[in-house]
């Protein structure tokens, strides 16, 4: 089963930079409600380039992590950004397949997850994996977005199948870029217990220039374009549309523009007959 091996939006420089602009944008809306006690083994799994990372170990100081990641690369990056950004953190850098995980059972007190189920064939297959390595009583927690939240002013039906783009080209390579919204029944069919799942809504417009410049731009519309050369190969849309498209999304950080997109968050627990 290929688990992992196509992930849609690769691992470049370019991508490194996106994860973490789209990190420190959405820091406050996504991270706000996750902090864990002093003393507490807390595993983040598929921590990236340590975009989040940065934020957890801000927020829970006194607390132990283990940070897994399939790439290499990705996890020199992690090690270096938290070197730079929080020295004395305590992470620990873990290379490792999440459906192989090479921890005994009820090894931690709460998981994190965000944004990797998206890109999963098998996500509740994951979640089931990582519901033996929490202790009973443990937390999880997990973002997703959902890229059918998205609307935006002035609307264009070019811009909008430029983003399709995306979800067939995720759900191609496996994942599935509308996951947010199937969060609860995920967790639940999972075998967590007291399973919510919240929104977490952005909404830019000129009145919010850093989210206008961190999230339309340099996250959302980042992340559309960089999927052209695969949608043009695929035959999803000419090039004159797509490059229409995404100037269409432009236009929504313009003066009169405006863009909105939800994210979802869920918590749950692992019961002891779980
Ligand atoms: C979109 S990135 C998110 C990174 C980070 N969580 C963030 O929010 O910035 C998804 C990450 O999941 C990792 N990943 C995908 N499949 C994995 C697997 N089977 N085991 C471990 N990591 C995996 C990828 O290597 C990638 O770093």
């Amino acid at each position: 089963m290929t688990t992992h091996l196509s992930y849609v939006h690769g691992y470049s420089e370019h991508e490194t930079r996106r994860l973490g602009e789209q990190a420190d944008t959405l820091a406050a809306l996504l991270h706000s409600g996750t902090s864990y006690l002093a003393g507490s083994r807390v595993l983040e799994v598929g921590c990236g380039v340590g975009a989040q990372t940065v934020h957890l170990v801000e927020s829970s100081p006194e607390a132990e992590f283990v940070a897994v990641d399939v790439s290499a690369t990705s996890l020199a990056e992690a090690r270096a950004r938290l070197l730079a950004h929080a020295p004395t953190a305590r992470v620990s850098w873990i290379r490792a397949d999440l459906f192989r995980l090479p921890f005994p059972e009820a090894s931690f007190d709460h998981i994190f997850v965000c944004f990797v189920l998206e890109h999963l064939t098998a996500p509740q297959q994951a979640l089931k994996a990582l519901r033996r390595l929490l202790r009973p009583g443990g937390t999880l927690t997990v973002i997703e977005g959902d890229h059918g939240s998205v609307f935006f002013h002035p609307d264009s039906a070019y811009a909008r199948a430029a983003i399709d783009c995306q979800v067939r080209l995720q759900s191609a390579a496996g994942g599935n870029a509308l996951l947010g919204r199937a969060l609860h029944p995920l967790l639940t069919s999972a075998g967590y217990a007291q399973v919510t799942v919240r929104p977490r809504t952005v909404y830019a417009d000129t009145s919010r220039p850093e989210l206008v410049g961190g999230f339309t731009r340099s996250t959302f519309i980042d992340m559309i374009a960089a999927v052209r050369d695969q949608a043009l190969e695929a035959g999803l849309m000419t090039a004159e549309d797509f490059d229409r498209g995404i100037t269409d999304l432009h236009r929504t950080t313009d003066e009169k523009g405006t863009f909105h997109y939800t994210f979802f968050k869920g918590e749950a627990v692992k019961t002891k007959e779980a």
